[in-house]
C-alpha cells in the first residue's frame, strides 16, 4: 500500500440532459482523511462512482498521484470501494470472504492465512473468522467488508456512506475505529456522508458539495468556524441569520448593520463591504448567551437584544432556547447554553414563556452573503 493522491481537474458529468457534475476541481493529499459531505442527490455518489471507475465522466481528468487513471478499467485501479450495503458473501465464512479475491488471485494458502490474520486482528474479529455473515450484527459485518476492501492493498479507498445502515451508537463506534484503521495503514481515505456530525468529527478536510458543485473545501474547523456561503453555514450545525443593511464600518474587521426588527447589529468583516450593501450575518447558537436579567456594562464588542423565549428543550448535555424578538413568531433565534461545570454564575432560571436577554461578541456574527 503506497500513499497516493487524488487529483481531479474540471470534471462533468450528464444524466439525461440534466448536468450532475460541474467542473469539478479536487486534489486529495496523500494519507489524508478526506469527506465529501452534501445533501441527498447533490452528486456525492456520482463523484465516486467516476474515481472507481464505474462510472465515465463526459469531461475532466482523474489523477491518482502522477498517472491519468481516467480511462482505466475499475479491476486494473488500485482502488478499492465500501458501499452503505455490506455485500458479503452469505455462504463464505468471515476468514473466505476476507480471501477471497487473494484466491480468485491463486495466492499460496500461506500467504493467506497471514494476510487475512492481520486484518481480523485489525477489525477485531479475530474470534469469528469462522462465523457467517447472518450470525454478525451489522456493525461486525461492515468491518468484514472494511477488511476484505483492504486485503488487495490499495491505494485509495472509498467508502460511500459505510455507516448509514447502522443504529447511532453502532455508528458512533465503527467512526473511531475507522480512524484508528486509517491510522494504522495510512492511505487514503474518501469518505460521503451527508451527516455533518460524522464529518466533521473523523476528517483531515472536508469538501461540501451542493448542485453538483464544491462549495467549499477545508478543515472541519474551517468549514464550521468560516462558512464560505449561507448554504454551507445553514448546513453545517445550526445557524441563525441576520439580514440588513450596512449602516457604520467602525474598524477593519467590524461593521454595523441595521435591520428594522433587530436594530443595529456589530458583524465582523472578512471581506469588503460599504455602506448601503445589503448583507446576511451568521450567529451560531452556542456563541448566545441568554440571560434573565438585562446585561449591564457590557463590553462594547457586545450585541443585545430583548427576547422572548417560546421553548426550552433540555437535551442532557445543552439544554436549547427558542426566543422570538419583538415578539414576532417570523423572527426566530436559537440560542444552546451547554451544561458544563461552570454553570453556576449563569442565569439557569430562565424558562418557556418569558422576557430574557441574548447577547454575543460581534466576532461570532459573520458575514456570509453581500446582495
Ligand atoms: N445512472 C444514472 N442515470 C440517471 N441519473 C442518475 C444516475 N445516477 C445518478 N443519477 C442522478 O444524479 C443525481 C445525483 O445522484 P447521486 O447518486 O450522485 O447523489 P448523492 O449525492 O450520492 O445522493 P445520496 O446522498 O442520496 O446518495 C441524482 O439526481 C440522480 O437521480
Ligand atoms: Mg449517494
Amino acid at each position: 500500500m503506497e500513499k497516493k493522491g487524488i487529483y481531479i481537474k474540471n470534471l462533468s458529468k450528464t444524466f439525461d440532459g440534466v448536468k450532475i457534475l460541474k467542473n469539478i476541481d479536487l486534489s486529495i493529499e496523500p494519507g489524508e482523511f478526506f469527506s465529501i459531505l452534501g445533501p441527498s442527490g447533490c452528486g456525492k455518489t456520482t463523484l465516486l462512482r467516476i474515481l472507481a471507475g464505474f462510472t465515465e465522466p463526459d469531461s475532466g481528468v482523474v489523477y491518482l498521484g502522477d498517472r491519468d487513471i481516467t480511462n482505466l478499467p475499475p479491476n486494473l485501479r488500485p482502488i478499492n470501494t465500501i458501499f452503505q450495503k455490506y455485500a458479503l458473501f452469505p455462504h463464505l465464512t468471515v476468514f473466505e470472504n476476507i480471501a477471497f479475491s487473494l484466491r480468485l488471485k491463486k495466492e499460496s494458502e500461506e500467504y493467506i492465512k497471514e494476510e487475512v490474520t492481520k486484518l481480523l486482528k485489525m477489525i477485531d474479529l479475530e474470534a469469528h473468522a469462522n462465523k457467517k455473515p447472518n450470525q454478525l450484527s451489522g456493525g461486525q459485518q461492515q468491518r468484514v467488508s472494511i477488511a476484505r476492501a483492504l486485503i488487495n492493498k490499495p491505494d485509495v479507498l472509498l467508502l460511500d456512506e459505510p455507516l448509514s445502515a447502522l443504529d447511532a451508537k453502532l455508528r458512533q463506534n465503527l467512526l473511531i475505529e475507522l480512524d484508528n484503521i486509517h491510522d494504522e495503514i495510512g492511505i487514503t481515505f474518501i469518505f460521503i456522508t451527508h451527516d455533518q456530525q460524522e464529518a466533521l468529527s473523523i476528517s483531515d478536510r472536508i469538501a461540501i458539495m451542493n448542485h453538483g458543485n464544491v462549495l467549499q473545501v477545508g478543515t472541519p474547523a474551517e468549514v464550521y468556524e468560516s462558512p464560505a456561503d449561507m448554504f454551507v453555514a445553514d448546513f453545517i450545525g445550526e445557524n441563525n441569520f441576520i439580514e440588513g443593511e450596512v449602516t457604520k464600518i467602525n474598524s477593519d474587521t467590524c461593521a454595523t448593520l441595521k435591520n428594522p426588527n433587530f436594530g443595529e447589529i456589530l458583524f465582523e468583516m472578512d471581506r469588503n463591504v460599504k455602506v448601503g450593501d445589503k448583507v446576511i450575518v451568521s450567529v451560531r447558537p452556542e456563541k448566545i448567551k441568554v440571560t434573565k436579567k438585562k446585561p449591564e456594562n457590557l463590553n462594547w464588542k457586545y450585541n443585545s437584544l430583548k427576547v422572548y423565549v417560546d421553548e426550552v428543550i433540555y437535551t442532557g448535555f445543552q439544554s436549547k432556547y427558542f426566543a422570538w424578538v419583538n415578539g414576532d413568531k417570523n423572527l426566530l433565534i436559537k440560542a444552546f447554553k451547554q451544561h458544563d461545570i461552570f454553570f453556576e454564575d449563569d442565569d439557569t432560571d430562565v424558562s418557556w414563556d418569558e422576557e430574557a436577554f441574548i447577547s454575543w461578541n460581534f466576532e461570532d456574527s459573520y458575514l456570509v452573503e453581500v446582495k
